[in-house]
């Protein structure tokens, strides 16, 4: 269920005076209520902690492949190593945690964008959970959440999890 932020509040207020004063309370909650990750912080994951530059690149594919355009003419395609088995398989199904990320490249082969897609339990069930997010090259969010324009390209690929290159 959605509960809007304002909305919220109001209850929140009406039900505890201290829940007026400390706002931290309410963005806790909405946590709780509506599992939403902010692209930021997947982008530290997967840059800093973790460097996706250190995954496997789905399997079948290689660096800097031909892209159909979309994405740039140029991709690579790399998939979290928590991951790996499901996509080896041609996974119809990613486990949770799964982080596809996408590079992609211009005519000249120079970065133009940064793709992602993040299965988080509970984001998103009609649409099998993916988190969706486009960077800069430097990591600037450019759009994030259940986007709109993302998920109906994506959708035709609804039998093999949303993701073109598995099959
Ligand atoms: C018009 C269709 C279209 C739209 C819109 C689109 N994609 Fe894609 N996406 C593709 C295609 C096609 C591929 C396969 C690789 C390629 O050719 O670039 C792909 C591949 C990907 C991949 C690699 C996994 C896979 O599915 O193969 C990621 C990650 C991705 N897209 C993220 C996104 C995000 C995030 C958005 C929205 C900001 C988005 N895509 C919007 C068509 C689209």
């Amino acid at each position: 269920m959605k509960v809007k932020k304002p909305m919220l509040f109001i209850l929140v207020c009406m039900i505890s005076i201290s829940g007026c004063v400390d706002s931290g309370t309410v963005e806790d909650e909405m946590t709780i209520l509506e599992p939403s990750p902010e692209a930021a912080t997947p982008f530290y994951e997967f840059n800093e902690t973790d460097s996706y530059k250190e995954w496997s690149i789905w399997p079948g594919k290689g660096l800097m492949m031909d892209g159909t355009g979309v994405h740039g003419d140029y991709v690579s395609i790399y998939v979290s190593s928590n991951a790996l088995a499901s996509a080896e398989i041609g996974g119809s199904a990613m486990p949770y945690e799964t982080m596809v990320v996408k590079e992609g490249f211009n005519a000249d082969k120079e970065l133009t964008g940064i793709y992602l897609m993040y299965k988080v339990e509970g984001f998103d069930p009609e649409h099998n959970d993916w988190f969706w997010a486009a960077y800069s090259p430097e990591g600037n969010v450019r759009s994030e959440g259940k986007v709109g324009g993302c998920i109906s390209c994506h959708e035709g690929k609804k039998d093999v999890d949303y993701i073109f290159v598995n099959a």
